[in-house]
């Protein structure tokens, strides 16, 4: 753990899947690896500021000096980030929750009886979009947006539906980046401009991210 009394700021961020139980063996989940929300972390940290990781099951080892919150379901991650948001400079939401969760967990394994299965799903809370009401966030909010179509309209929706400063949008459609690959390509999306980024391996992306993430957050101290 980092003392409180260590210059720089208190960072969150949140990686990885969420996993939503079916029955005792089952889940739904998707393809995040962790990987771009751990970079992450680890590029704060390594710059010596306070790092919480909140993060779903991933294979990611820990980086060092950060505050590692493991997690599961989507839910399990909202309460995480409820309970620490308040306290944070900054906020980066790197995680892919789920959106939808079995409406019920069967509590014995699902037997294969019909030639059809239908599992009803309710939506999840959104946790990003719960970071400024009701949680009460006033540092830098910093969301990404997965899309597979319309990738820099979509993200400049979220940036002004979920109040964020910025919008790290990627097109996951590309193969070889995105979900679960070693490399990204993003655009930053802000109020007032888009930054396209080169395609670039996730550890250098995330210390550009880490910095200009910074930068907008001295702005926004100095207003
Ligand atoms: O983990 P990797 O394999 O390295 O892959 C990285 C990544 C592709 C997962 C990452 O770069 C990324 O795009 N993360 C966000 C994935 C996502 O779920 O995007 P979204 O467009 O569905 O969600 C928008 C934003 O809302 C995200 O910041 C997400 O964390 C947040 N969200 C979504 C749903 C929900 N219930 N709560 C949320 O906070």
């Amino acid at each position: 753990d980092r003392e409180d009394q260590t210059p720089g700021v208190n960072v969150l961020v949140t990686a990885g899947p969420t996993r939503e139980p079916i029955d005792p063996v089952r889940y739904l989940s998707n393809r995040s690896s962790g990987k771009m929300g751990y970079a992450i972390a680890h590029a704060f940290a390594h710059e010596g500021h306070r790092v919480l990781l909140i993060s779903g099951p991933t294979s990611q080892p820990i980086p060092d000096h950060v505050d590692y919150l493991p997690v599961t379901t989507a839910e399990e991650m909202h309460q995480a980030v409820s309970r620490h948001i308040a306290r944070m400079d900054i906020a980066i939401f790197a995680a892919a929750v789920a959106d939808y969760t079995p409406a019920h967990v069967e509590p014995q394994k699902i037997k294969k009886t019909g030639a059809r299965l239908t599992l009803e799903l309710v939506r999840t809370r959104d946790i990003l979009g719960s970071a400024r009401e009701p949680f009460g966030f006033t540092g830098t909010l910093v969301g990404f947006a997965a899309e597979t179509e319309n990738l820099e309209q979509n993200a400049r929706h979220k940036l002004s539906s979920k109040n964020c400063d910025l919008i790290v949008a990627n097109d996951v459609s590309q193969p070889g980046t995105g979900f679960d690959s070693d490399r990204n390509e993003v655009i930053l999306v802000y109020p007032d401009r888009s930054v396209a980024l080169p395609a670039d391996d996730k550890v250098h992306l995330a210390n550009h991210l880490a910095e200009a993430i910074l930068e907008l957050a001295a702005g926004k101290a100095d207003r």
